[in-house]
């Protein structure tokens, strides 16, 4: 059967990127014998400037058809005057939502050659290979009321959170970790909060169901000290919105490159979302200089979570660290003094391994 994937280029260095993706996603087809159907779709300040909306009623319409997106990055300073309903970030988070991706997966990891990019000591960061489940639609970032009380002169947010809820985003992870090293690492903060009380509950529960999987739980606040103390002791970490926020953007640094981290956020019935972590990069848009890995990357994810060629995400990923092994760099990546090569290249180089 063939399958549905559109890509979505989105701003700045967005566009720079999907393009090389897309021509890897050509290859890749060709070498296993498959068709994609490839679409197209305007998202951000591009979809505003042509639309009057950053996330177009067409645009959706074709994802929610797809069995993939490939979302590029959204944004720059052209566009940060507008208000908050049409900016292009509006665009980013309407598409999540339209599509009802509830898990988001990122992985990190440590490349052989690049630690010496990371703020941590390399002994530190040997073997270093998790990825981080973060619940995407609901919890504390959600939650209502969500308001000003009491005349301004009070506050609340609102962590709220189903059963339900709880249960689909745990139950990915169980199945992730069934697939990888069998270590889940539940992390909430149920000495103080009820509703990480009931996430602990729900996981101690489906534990049951996946009996090969080690669970441990781990506090909020002690996993934020033991992601730089002992990185590579974790395999799949599962967590609620907010910490799920701050603790992917903490293990971010262990990579060395922004333009190294893929993500893909997946739900229940509709496409999963595959993303670059970065953002549009206006301050090297247009140069040919983007590091295009982490979208390669993405496009792994995306082979092996909604395309079924689990073989073909492998192979990517492959290529990616032989390339990196031979000392291959994009700008980012190349330390002081050190040769380094543009967006094309880097595309050419891994696409031919
Ligand atoms: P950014 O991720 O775009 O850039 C941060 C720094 O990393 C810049 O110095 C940039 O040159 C560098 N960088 C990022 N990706 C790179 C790559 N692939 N290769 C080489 N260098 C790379 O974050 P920033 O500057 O905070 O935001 C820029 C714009 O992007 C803003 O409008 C922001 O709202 C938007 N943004 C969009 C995101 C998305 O679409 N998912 C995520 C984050 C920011
Ligand atoms: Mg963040």
């Amino acid at each position: 059967m063939t399958k549905r994937i559109v890509v979505l280029p989105g701003d700045g260095i967005g566009t720079e990127v999907t393009t090389e993706a897309r021509q890897l996603l050509v290859e890749i087809a060709a070498l296993l014998g498959v068709q994609w159907e490839l679409d197209e779709g305007l998202i951000g300040g591009g979809a505003y400037d042509q639309t009057g909306s950053p996330l177009p009623e067409e645009t959706v319409a074709k994802c929610l058809e797809a069995d993939a997106v490939l979302l590029g990055a959204v944004g720059g300073p052209q566009w940060d005057n507008l208000p908050g309903d049409v900016r292009p970030e509006a665009g980013l988070l309407g598409i999540r939502k339209r599509l009802n991706v509830f898990a988001n997966l990122r992985p990190i990891r440590t490349w052989p050659g690049l630690m010496l990019a990371s703020p941590l000591k390399p002994e530190l960061l040997e073997g270093v290979d998790m990825i981080i489940v973060r619940e995407l639609t609901g919890g504390l970032y959600f939650g209502q009321p969500k308001a000003r009380v009491e005349g301004g002169r009070a506050v609340v947010d609102t962590l709220y959170y189903t059963r339900g809820e709880i249960e689909r985003v745990v139950r990915r992870a169980f199945t992730l970790a069934q697939a990888r090293r069998k270590k889940l690492t539940s992390v909430d903060k149920a000495n103080v909060l009820e509703s990480s009380r009931m996430w602990r509950e729900v996981v101690n529960e489906l534990s049951v169901e996946y009996p090969d999987v080690v669970v441990d739980h781990v506090l909020v606040d002690n996993a934020a000290m033991q992601l730089v103390t002992r990185p590579n002791s974790f395999d799949v970490i599962v967590t609620e919105n907010m910490f799920g926020d701050i603790l992917s953007d903490e293990a971010a640094i262990l990579t060395g490159s922004i333009g190294m981290l893929p993500s893909a956020s997946i739900g229940g019935d509709g496409p999963g979302l595959y993303e670059p972590v970065h953002g549009s990069a206006p301050d090297i848009a247009g140069q040919g200089v983007a590091n295009p890995l982490a979208t390669f990357l993405s496009v792994a994810m995306m082979l092996r979570h909604s395309l079924g060629y689990p073989e073909a995400a492998d192979a990517i990923e492959a290529s990616v660290l032989a390339v990196i092994e031979q000392g291959v760099r994009t700008r980012d990546l190349a330390g002081s003094g050190q040769a380094w090569v543009g967006t094309k290249e880097m595309s050419q180089l891994v696409r031919a391994d």
